[in-house]
């Protein structure tokens, strides 16, 4: 039984040790969970200041009696065990169990669409939110989505998000894992599968050359926008400013179509679990804003009237890592905006959430060009 009100899960990883550095900010008490208590240690106590921190280690085996133990008592579970289709079950059974709210930061449309229809009736039943993917993949994005929808008139989304980096162990295992999947955008209200091969040459704000985008599994921005009666349109791209990393994602998805997909489901996660650990097996750095840059892009159209958006950031890892961490703090003080399934904005309000990432210096104030 949890003594504090916010658990994070997985919070040796890169992202969930950045969720214990705001959490202490905002003077937040939490608990520290993953599935080996040494580690946390040893990793915990090389966060920034967390010597002011108000926080307890807890190892959790991960099932759902196990964290369902753990969570109760506890407010806001933020999990960090990805890839979430299929880490994600787990955490979100236990915490609808143990009436927390769920957070996590995920950006994969299979698992928000699979969460959504499995257990947002049940979250909105108790009062409680569930929102998978409070990250800057996609949150960033969809702030400047709303902020174009300010205008009215407007109802199809054209957006682009792009971070400049090294993915994590996780990030980079959930990338090769959703190429297994089928992706969507959205088309006057429907949704309509990608082909895997799509890719395109981007005009990025603010830099001459163009750079290289995919859909990037979809995204979760048509799934956010699915039920908003302001959007019928909306097709999203992305992916890392590195080219070489874009390139080597076309290849694989190549191999994935020729070969893995024809495998037994189980063979065909190990081969590409085992591909992306070749790739990625340990921590990047600690961000660099001067180096790790974001850019979200937006531009939204309706038959009379254009509005385009630039949101100009840095810090992926960090954005996501304090969206997370004001997520829990809000929701200990305030009934979230919608409760069930909600995205970021949607539970929190998009102009605040921009307040809060250009409060923490990671997100500069939008550019906005009407017409
Ligand atoms: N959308 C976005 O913008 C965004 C941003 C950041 C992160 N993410 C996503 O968030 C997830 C975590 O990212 P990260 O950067 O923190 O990755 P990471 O550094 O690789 O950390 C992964 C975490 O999951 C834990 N874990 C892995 N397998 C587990 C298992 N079987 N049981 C229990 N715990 C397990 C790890 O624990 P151990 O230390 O014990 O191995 C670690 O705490 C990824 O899916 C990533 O894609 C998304």
């Amino acid at each position: 039984m949890s003594k504090k009100p916010v658990v994070i899960y997985g919070v040796t990883g890169y992202t969930g040790r950045l969720v214990a550095e705001y959490l202490r900010e905002y003077r937040v008490p939490f608990i520290a969970a993953g599935r080996d208590g040494k580690r946390i240690k040893e990793v915990i106590e090389k966060v920034p200041g967390i010597e002011n921190a108000d926080y307890e280690i807890a190892e959790v085996e991960h099932s759902v009696e196990a964290l369902t133990k753990l969570f109760k008592g506890a407010k806001v579970v933020c999990n960090m065990v990805g890839p979430f289709m299929k880490y994600g079950p787990e955490a979100v059974e236990a915490s609808l169990a143990a009436g927390c709210h769920y957070t996590d930061t995920n950006g994969e449309q299979n698992w928000m669409m699979h969460a959504e229809k499995t257990w947002g009736a049940k979250f909105a039943a108790k009062g409680l939110l569930l929102s998978p993917g409070i990250a800057q993949m996609y949150t960033t994005g969809e702030i400047a989505a709303n902020i174009c929808l300010e205008t009215p008139g407007l109802d199809t989304l054209d957006i682009l998000v792009l971070w400049r980096g090294f993915p994590t162990y996780a990030s980079t295992q959930t990338i090769f894992s959703i190429l297994t999947a089928d992706f969507f955008y959205l088309d006057q209200n429907q949704y309509v599968q990608w082909s895997p091969f799509a890719k395109a040459e981007v005009m990025v704000p603010g830099q001459h050359a163009v750079a290289m985008a995919l859909p990037w599994g979809g995204t979760a921005h048509p799934v956010w926008f699915k039920n908003d009666p302001r959007v019928a349109t909306c097709r999203a791209m992305g992916g890392v400013f590195e080219r070489t990393v874009m390139e080597g994602v076309v290849q694989i998805t190549q191999v994935v179509e020729d070969k893995i997909k024809k495998l037994p489901k189980a063979e065909a996660e190990k081969a590409l679990s085992d591909m992306a650990a070749s790739l990625q097996a340990g921590m990047p750095p600690r961000e660099n804003p001067r180096i790790n840059t974001s850019v979200d892009s937006v531009h939204a159209s309706g038959p009379l009237g254009r509005v385009h958006c630039v949101i100009h950031g840095n810090c992926n890892y960090k954005q996501t890592g304090l969206l997370q961490a004001y997520a829990a703090y809000y929701l200990l003080q305030s009934p979230p905006l919608r409760t069930g399934f909600a995205s970021g904005c949607q539970a929190f309000g998009h102009r605040q959430l921009l307040g809060v990432l250009q409060s923490f210096g990671l997100v500069s104030a939008p550019v906005v060009t009407h017409g």
